[in-house]
C-alpha cells in the first residue's frame, strides 16, 4: 500500500470542514471532536495532514509545533512537536498503516520533525487506548507519566509519551 501524507490548508474553510467530517468517522468518543469554536482556535496552532493511501483518504494528523498539552489548553514549548491526533478510518485499518507513519527510523513524523528541528515528540493518549500506547511505545516513544482527569467523557488519566529525536 502507497502512503502519502499531504499537508492540509489550514487557512482554506471548506479542507477545515472535511477534516472535522473524517474526524467524526475515526473518533469513538464524540468528547475527543473538536466543537466548530474549537476548530477555530485550533487552527491557528495545529498543522493538520490528510493520509492518502493508495490515493484514496484514509486518515488525518493533527500535529502541535511548538507546544504541548498537559492542562487545560496547549502552552508554548520550543522544540516540542506535539502529536495532537491520528485517525485511520474503520475500513483501513490494521493495515499496519499507523506503524508505517510511526516507523522509528523511516517514518515520516521523525523526519518531519528532524527536518524541522524538532527535539521531542510527546503525545497524550487516552489511558484506556491501551493499542495506541502499545504502538507508540513500539515506535520508540516513552511513558514519561500521567496527568490525572485529562480526558472527558469518559473522564480518565492521560498517559504522556515522549520521543527524542
Ligand atoms: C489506533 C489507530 C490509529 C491504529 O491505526 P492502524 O493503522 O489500524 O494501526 P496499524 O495497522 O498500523 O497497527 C499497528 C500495530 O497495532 C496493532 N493494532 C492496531 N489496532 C489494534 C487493535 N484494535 N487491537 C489490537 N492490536 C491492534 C496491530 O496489530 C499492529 O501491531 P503488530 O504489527 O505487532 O501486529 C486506529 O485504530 C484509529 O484510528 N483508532 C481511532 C482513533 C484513535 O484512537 N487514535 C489514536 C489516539 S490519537
Amino acid at each position: 500500500m502507497n502512503i502519502e501524507i499531504v499537508q492540509a490548508d489550514r487557512a482554506d474553510d471548506e479542507e477545515i470542514k472535511a477534516l472535522a467530517v473524517l474526524d467524526e468517522m475515526i473518533f469513538p468518543h464524540k468528547a475527543d471532536l473538536f466543537s466548530e469554536k474549537d476548530w477555530q482556535y485550533f487552527r491557528k496552532i495545529f498543522e493538520f495532514f490528510w493520509i492518502f493511501a493508495d490515493g484514496v483518504v484514509a486518515g488525518s494528523i493533527h500535529l502541535g509545533l511548538n507546544l504541548e498539552w498537559e492542562g487545560d489548553l496547549p502552552s508554548e514549548s520550543p522544540g516540542c512537536l506535539y502529536f495532537a491526533g491520528l485517525g485511520i478510518l474503520p475500513e483501513f485499518r490494521r493495515k499496519r498503516i499507523t506503524k508505517e507513519i510511526f516507523n522509528f527510523l523511516n517514518g515520516w513524523q521523525i523526519n518531519y520533525a528532524r527536518a524541522n528541528g524538532f527535539k521531542r515528540i510527546v503525545a497524550t493518549i487516552r489511558k484506556s487506548n491501551i493499542n495506541m500506547v502499545r504502538i507508540c511505545e513500539k515506535c520508540g516513544f516513552r511513558i514519561t507519566h500521567e496527568v490525572p482527569d485529562f480526558w472527558e467523557s469518559p473522564d480518565e488519566p492521560a498517559v504522556i509519551l515522549e520521543l527524542k529525536l
